[in-house]
């Protein structure tokens, strides 16, 4: 049941968090599965409902900086607690940070590692939320697992509707790619998933960082890196898939052109790809602004996705900034038709 953010739907979304039960709520960068984080059973139906492996751990809300202690161990390390003053800048925001886990947080939140992703979203509904429960809340992305992440209420209904026991709607979401991970448990800080915060913020705040699961020229050229599970776990390369094949616009198969074909391009000025008599065609941003296309990326994949077609071609752009994510996701999405 998908629900106003009220005061009133509020409560009761915290009150059924209290109870163990899950509830998914909007976030600045997607839809978030909550659970209390301090609650075993309430966690492990996170991993029921969206068909997520065991080994997959999960990002850890807070509202506000001083919670950080209740789930992660930074007190006594010199290094990280420098790094992590360094990052204070980007919360509330789309950054979840790897730190050392409180040793007192569930094991089955960080699937066995003795570390832990963090983040404070900014959206006043999960905001609110989190200050209403006082708890900490690990919340995947309120999909089923591998499918493309939702960015709007609906989304999350169309996923997980039946299984699930409150849907508070946001609205769409304004940054509309999932978080940055970022870890501070070795010497030099690593990317494990670009996102929201593009590497370049990251290197201003800190110097220069590692991108593992991802290269820092190019997206393709990440596909070994990314597959090694143990590097960033969860981060398995096929991923954010719709069930139409997708490619990205100069990966075209030259065979057997398909007959029913989608465009997702960028740009009123984008040179439109000309392979194919396009069914449907849908544009992101009128002037091309790059964190519109972001944030309605996922939605046009949704929406292109339910019209039956055979192939969706996407547009690609530049891998600098936030596009160094929109051509991560899609290299993912993209995966099975890849060589
Ligand atoms: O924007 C987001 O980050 C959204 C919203 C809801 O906050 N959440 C999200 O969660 O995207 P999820 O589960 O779809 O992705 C979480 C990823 C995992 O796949 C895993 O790779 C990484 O976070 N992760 C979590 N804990 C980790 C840890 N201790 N070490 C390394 N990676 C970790
Ligand atoms: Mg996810």
């Amino acid at each position: 049941m998908i629900s106003k953010p009220t005061a009133e739907n509020i409560k009761k979304a915290a009150a059924i968090l209290r109870d163990g039960g899950i509830v998914a709520f909007p976030t600045e960068t997607v839809y978030g599965l909550g659970a209390n984080a301090q609650n075993d059973q309430a966690v492990q139906k996170i991993f029921k409902v969206k068909g997520r492996p065991r080994l997959n751990p999960l990002i850890v809300h807070i509202d506000s900086f001083e919670k950080l202690n209740q789930v992660a161990n930074i007190h006594d390390n010199k290094q990280v607690l420098e790094n992590v003053a360094k990052l204070k800048q980007f919360w509330p925001g789309p950054l979840s940070v790897v730190l050392p886990k409180n040793p007192s947080l569930s094991n089955l939140v960080t699937a066995g590692l003795d570390s832990v992703a963090v983040r404070i979203p900014n959206h006043q509904v999960a905001l609110a939320l989190l200050r209403e429960c006082g708890f900490p809340v690990a919340a995947p992305s309120a999909n089923i697992s591998s499918h493309v992440s939702p960015t709007l209420a609906s989304h999350v209904e169309d996923d997980l509707g039946d299984k699930i026991d409150f849907i508070l709607d946001g609205g769409p979401c304004s940054v509309g790619l999932e978080s940055t991970i970022i870890s501070l448990l070795d010497t030099k800080p690593a990317i494990l998933r670009t996102g929201g915060i593009p590497l370049e913020k990251l290197e201003q705040a800190l110097g220069e960082v590692d991108l593992i699961g991802g290269n820092k020229n190019n997206a393709a050229d990440a596909k070994e890196e990314i597959s090694k599970p143990l590097l960033a776990p969860g981060m398995l390369f096929h991923h954010y898939a719709p069930k139409t094949p997708l490619v990205i616009h100069c990966d075209i198969p030259n065979t057997k052109l398909p007959r029913r074909v989608g465009l997702i391009y960028f740009s009123e000025t984008s040179t439109l790809p000309k392979e194919f008599d396009y069914s449907n065609t849908t544009c992101l941003s009128l002037s091309g602004d790059i964190d519109e296309v972001a944030s309605r990326l996922f939605a046009s994949i949704r929406a292109m996705d339910r019209l039956g077609l055979d192939l969706i071609v996407v547009e690609r752009c530049a891998e600098t900034g936030i596009g160094r994510a929109i051509m991560d996701r899609l290299t993912r999405a993209s995966a099975s038709l890849m060589p």
